[in-house]
């Protein structure tokens, strides 16, 4: 069966040719009309992913060698995310389905995150702890089997990216923020600040990001209170030992979580996914600490950690295999949970 998937719940539009559920293509527009803005401009996303998906479909369809008259089935994120940016997606995906009279499929996008890990060799085996680190959300995931998940805790505030990209934010570091403060904590010395770590004891599974953005912008208003005039981006020693700091709170929290909550519920089996699991420092200690301590870890190629189609076609092309799709009055839903 030949699938294509398509993606645009924030600011990528995507897509995806998967044959018999191995990836094809997998083709990624990002929308810069949001970096001045420091932020996604819901209007601007509907309206750029409104001129991208049909070159970007037809990419994804000639980097497969896939003529659309062979598509088996469409899937596409009905939620969560931006409403019109999600509605251009899915209204696409069904009139398509309909011109060829094939099934389409609504595919919830944090499920598709997850999925990502099966996208190449090797996948992980049920049941796995699966991280999903976000711009929206920060979750961890007890799955048990392809369509059968728990949630074990959530973010109570802020999402890990969105920490990230405020944080960028306030260091001038445009937008998304969390691959530049990436960059620059890398030639940065972590222990420069010792940013409070929330593990908010009694909600042990549950995260709290927004104490530490607040941290940040209390350490650069009295930094530049007690040197006036001094232009922080002048100073990138500084900036980057700003950005190790930030992100060795943020990584400490993530991987001390998943793996308390791994050992209290007897899973030996972890994995990450979302736009944070691209993180090198997170991926390191993930790693070094899965070998450390004798539990088996996936992690997704980057590219199938940041928003993108191959993750939707592979989750449309497991439902529409075991025989679900959605019919035409499915609607976009900006909110859908877990
Ligand atoms: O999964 P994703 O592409 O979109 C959502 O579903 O939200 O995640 C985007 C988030 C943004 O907050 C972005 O700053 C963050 O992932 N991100 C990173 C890195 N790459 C993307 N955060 C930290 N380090 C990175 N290398
Ligand atoms: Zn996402």
């Amino acid at each position: 069966m030949i699938v294509l998937g398509i993606e645009t719940s924030c600011d990528e539009t995507s897509a995806a040719v998967v044959v018999d559920g191995a990836l094809k293509s997998n083709i990624i527009s990002s929308q810069f009309v949001h970096v001045k803005y420091g932020g996604v401009v819901p209007e601007l996303a509907s309206r750029a992913h409104q001129q991208l998906i049909v070159p970007v479909v037809e990419e994804a369809l000639r980097t497969a060698g896939v003529e659309k008259s062979q598509l088996g089935g469409i899937a596409v994120t009905y939620g969560p995310g931006l409403a019109g940016a999600l509605l251009v997606g899915l209204n696409f995906a069904k009139a398509l389905a309909y011109a060829l009279k094939v099934p389409y499929v609504g595919v919830h996008h944090m499920e598709a995150h997850i999925f990502a890990n099966f996208i190449e060799q090797p996948v992980p085996q049920f049941p796995f702890l699966c991280l999903i680190v976000s711009g929206g959300h920060t979750q961890l995931v007890l799955v048990r089997d392809f369509f059968d998940r728990e949630l074990i805790g959530e973010t109570l505030d802020d999402a890990a990216g969105e920490a990230y990209d405020k944080v960028a934010k306030m260091l001038g570091l445009g937008f998304p923020g969390g691959p530049a403060v990436d960059k620059l904590a890398a030639g940065g010395n972590a222990a420069f600040v010792e940013f409070p770590r929330s593990f908010l004891n009694g909600k042990e599974f549950d995260f709290s990001f927004s104490g530490i953005k607040t941290s940040v912008l209390y350490w650069l208003r009295d930094y530049q209170r007690s040197n006036p005039g001094v232009s922080f981006a002048q100073q990138p020693g500084l900036l980057c030992d700003l950005c190790a700091s930030f992100q060795a709170a943020v990584v400490d929290v993530l991987v001390e979580k998943t793996f308390r909550a791994a050992s209290q519920l007897g899973v030996r089996e972890l994995a990450i996914a979302g736009g944070v699991s691209a993180n090198s420092e997170l991926r390191k200690r993930m790693n070094a600490l899965a070998g450390e301590r004798g539990y088996r870890l996936t992690i997704p190629k980057a590219e199938y950690c940041t928003d993108n189609g191959a993750m939707i076609a592979l989750t449309g092309y497991l439902r529409l295999k075991s025989g679900v799709s959605s019919d035409n009055e499915l609607n976009a839903v900006p909110n859908l949970a877990l």
